[in-house]
């Protein structure tokens, strides 16, 4: 069994390898998260069970979905008037990241784009006045950075959600087709919503149909949700995603198509801003993320959520901006680098560049050398062994100061003597380039 050959453009998301998400809504404003209105339907549906005394089933039924009034009402203070695209591009662009997947129209139904009266909903008629998926693209643009567009197909704002499924599929067809063609070419589209009624029949073909007739080079990729992740559906799917979790190796062998993968990920514990959710993830953390995505080599597509007027507060920027710094010194192995066969007993791995030219060994959990007793943190460094490295190499460096390093290399077996961060530094993970002899 072989391989399929890849679309160009797939190969070239591949080689993105990082990017950013951004989920920004109405319920910003709120900062209890983007599933909010949800959560306090629930809460409501409970209270009615507890009063009727009957069982409540595990989600809120359909029809408790629906936005309420005081919900619909959070239009009228969405002025975003903190929402500097431009600033949000350079945010993505300053951490490594190629492209940038935007909410335009998550579950709440609201949308950041001109709906061009599909219905009012939308940030034109909201206090801002404004088409925020304009400024967002355009400001793409100016900075050579991928626009993606995320949009819900689960939907709680849109009668039709509750009564007519039919027309609902209509809606999100009309939609789709005015971001496929008012908005120049974009990277690909996210759907996420299926899942909400997974024995419907989404007549995905007509949607998919919809994007090949405009973008036929847009990606298009289908959130198969937290259970079912690595999940490929539809033949026109172009990549499969990993949500919030390990992605694995994608076994291609004589699957129909060759598609890739992205995991997305939060960067505390939920996608819209939570204002106290504290349980923000470590650099350290993020950065090994990014590394085990590229493994398998798949994309890593980090989320962040800014406040209810579109700014992103400062502790999200400040960690992307860490990450930004690391992939300063070891982005060419983010982007280069494709999986490997060799093997190695932790967590350390190889990647292979591109153009075959070189090797990038990705060291984790490395101590600092020297350092007495005066710091804390892994203490491991020294000689260390990987399998199957079937290239010959004639020299390795770390790419974040250039020492060189000292190996032996026999049979398929590659030992190199991975020195320990000098003092004053600790990088999460630490990348070592081997130049591949000729
Ligand atoms: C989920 C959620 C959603 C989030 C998405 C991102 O499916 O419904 O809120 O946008 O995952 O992966």
């Amino acid at each position: 069994m072989s391989i399929p050959v890849a679309k160009q453009y797939i190969l070239d998301f591949e080689q993105l390898g990082f990017g950013m998400f951004v989920h920004w809504g109405l319920y910003s404003q709120v900062g209890k998260g983007e599933w909010h209105h949800y959560h306090k339907q629930r809460d409501k549906y409970l209270e009615e069970c507890a009063k009727k005394g009957i069982v409540p089933e595990e989600k809120i039924p359909f029809k408790d979905r629906q936005l309420t009034d005081e919900y619909k009402s959070l239009i009228n203070t969405f002025t975003a008037e903190d929402f500097d695209a431009e600033k949000l591009v350079l945010t993505a662009k300053n951490t490594g990241c190629k492209y940038i997947t935007l909410t335009t129209r998550h579950h709440e139904g609201f949308s950041l784009f001109d709906t061009c009266g599909l219905n009012d909903f939308d940030a034109p008629h909201s206090p801002a006045k404004r088409d925020l998926i304009r400024e967002f693209v355009d400001a793409c643009r100016k900075h050579d950075i991928i626009p993606f567009f995320y949009m819900a197909t689960h939907d709680w704002y849109h009668p039709a959600t509750f009564n007519d499924f039919d027309a609902f599929l209509d809606y999100l067809n009309k939609s789709v087709e005015i971001l496929c063609t008012n908005y120049g070419k974009i990277g690909g589209f996210w759907f996420d919503g299926n899942w909400s009624q997974p024995d419907a029949d989404w007549k995905e073909d007509e949607l998919y149909k919809v994007i090949r007739k405009h973008q036929p080079e847009a990606m298009i990729i289908n959130n198969t949700g937290m259970a079912a992740r690595g999940y490929i559906g539809n033949p026109e799917i172009d990549s499969v995603t990993f949500e919030n979790g390990r992605p694995t190796p994608l076994n291609r062998e004589g699957m129909p198509k060759y598609i890739a993968g992205e995991m997305c990920h939060t960067i505390n514990d939920h996608w819209g801003i939570g204002e106290f959710d504290y349980n923000y993830k470590s650099p350290k953390e993020l950065i090994e993320n990014l590394c085990n995505c590229r493994k398998v080599g798949a994309n890593y597509l980090l989320n962040i959520g800014p406040e209810g007027q579109g700014k992103v507060n400062d502790y999200q920027a400040r960690l992307m901006e860490l990450i930004g710094n690391w992939m300063k010194l070891n982005g060419e192995a983010i982007y280069n680098g494709r999986p490997y066969a060799s093997y190695s007993v932790g967590k350390n791995f190889i990647l292979k560049s591109y153009d075959g030219k070189s090797l990038y060994l990705f060291v984790f959990d490395l101590g600092i050398e020297g350092s007495a007793n005066v710091t804390v943190g892994g203490k491991y460094f020294g000689s260390y062994s990987f399998g199957n490295v079937t290239d010959k190499v004639s020299s390795i460096e770390w790419m974040d100061n250039g020492e060189a390093l000292k190996f032996i290399q026999g049979e398929d077996m590659l030992c190199v003597n991975f020195t320990g961060y000098p003092y004053g530094k600790s990088l999460g993970v630490r990348v070592a380039k081997a130049v591949i002899e000729k």
